[in-house]
């Protein structure tokens, strides 16, 4: 697979592996509850969204420095550009690390850091984007947005992730309505494992521009329509829905149906270092799986580039 992607949903802290995390727990003297590799990949067994999220947020407790969060993103990308990533819009939580005392300013020079120096070795551009969790207040989410935006911080957009059932976008709406107005790009996870009501409400009410897996627009066909209709880009993750128990199994994936219809999917490895592989590993899948000839591939590649928020002259250097 050596089409030029865009990486569009991808979270930075799912790309720390586990010998990483023991690195990093060493040499920043934090004591994690699985101390050995053994007893970390015991943990990676996952029976819905949440118990991923609970040994995620666990582990990213080893990330302190500026230095680690550039280490962590240069060896993502490094491993993107290896699998035939040409643009990457990187996702973290700023929550994450600021309730554990972290300073932003340096959690994203850090990122930033590793983000140009991927831009330098391997020619991959780039956009960062900060989601809010759902599970927490939104007048968290409004507190952190509004002193990124007052204080300059250098992110391109705002996204929505964590737990989603019981946590809809309707709650958000006001955070991503001053995120728009201050010339942000707005995404956000829905369909993942809530309903597609939520879909639309993110539509409708946070008006994002992608929606991040959306499988569960299936089960509206008004709303597939729609989708179609608008050209929606979907940012689908095949291998994560799997060990999510999304869905029980490739074979059981809704991609191709997808494609079919008309969707505008395409590829993404949402937690790579979790669920058993990047960017490669997710084509290969689904490549395999539903015999996707060479013009449904680049179907999936143009998807990525066109759903990316690069300026028209750079998607068409990529298509
Ligand atoms: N955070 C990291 N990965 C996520 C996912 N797949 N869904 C929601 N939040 C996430
Ligand atoms: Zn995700």
């Amino acid at each position: 697979m050596k089409l030029p992607v865009a990486e569009l949903h991808i979270h930075l802290e799912g790309t720390l592996e586990p010998e990483t995390i023991l690195r990093l727990a060493g040499q920043n003297n934090i004591e994690l509850p699985w101390p050995s590799l053994e007893e970390l990949r015991a943990q990676y067994n996952f029976s819905n969204l949440q118990s991923f999220l609970d040994l995620f947020y666990a582990n990213m407790a080893v990330l302190r420095t500026a230095a680690d969060f550039q280490e962590i993103t240069t060896a993502y990308l490094l491993r993107a550009h290896e699998s035939g990533v040409r643009h990457v819009e990187l996702f973290f939580d700023p929550q994450a690390h600021l309730e554990r005392g972290l300073i932003l300013a340096e959690v994203i020079a850090g990122i930033r850091a590793g983000l140009d120096e991927g831009l330098a070795r391997w020619g991959i551009t780039h956009r960062l984007i900060a989601c809010f969790w759902r599970h927490a207040p939104a007048e968290s989410a409004m507190e952190i947005l509004r002193t990124l935006v007052q204080e300059k911080h250098a992110i391109d957009g705002i996204g929505l992730d964590s737990s989603e059932l019981g946590y809809p976008p309707i709650l958000f709406q006001e955070v991503f309505a001053y995120a728009r107005e201050n010339g942000l790009h707005v995404v956000a996870h829905a369909g993942e494992e809530g309903p597609a009501e939520y879909i639309v409400q993110a539509i409708d009410l946070l008006k994002v521009e992608r929606i991040d897996h959306g499988i569960r627009c299936l089960e509206d066909p008004a709303l597939v329509q729609r989708l179609v209709a608008e050209q929606m880009p979907l940012t689908v993750c095949p291998l994560s829905n799997v060990r999510l128990r999304a869905v029980d199994t490739i074979a059981d994936h809704p991609l191709r149906q997808m494609l079919d219809l008309g969707l505008k999917v395409s590829i993404h490895s949402d937690d790579p270092a979790y669920f058993g592989g990047y960017l490669d590993a997710n084509f290969a899948a689904v490549i395999g799986q539903f015999d996707l000839s060479r013009e449904d591939q680049a179907v999936l590649a143009r998807n990525s580039v066109e759903g990316s928020f690069l300026d028209a002259p750079a998607k068409a250097m990529l298509l």
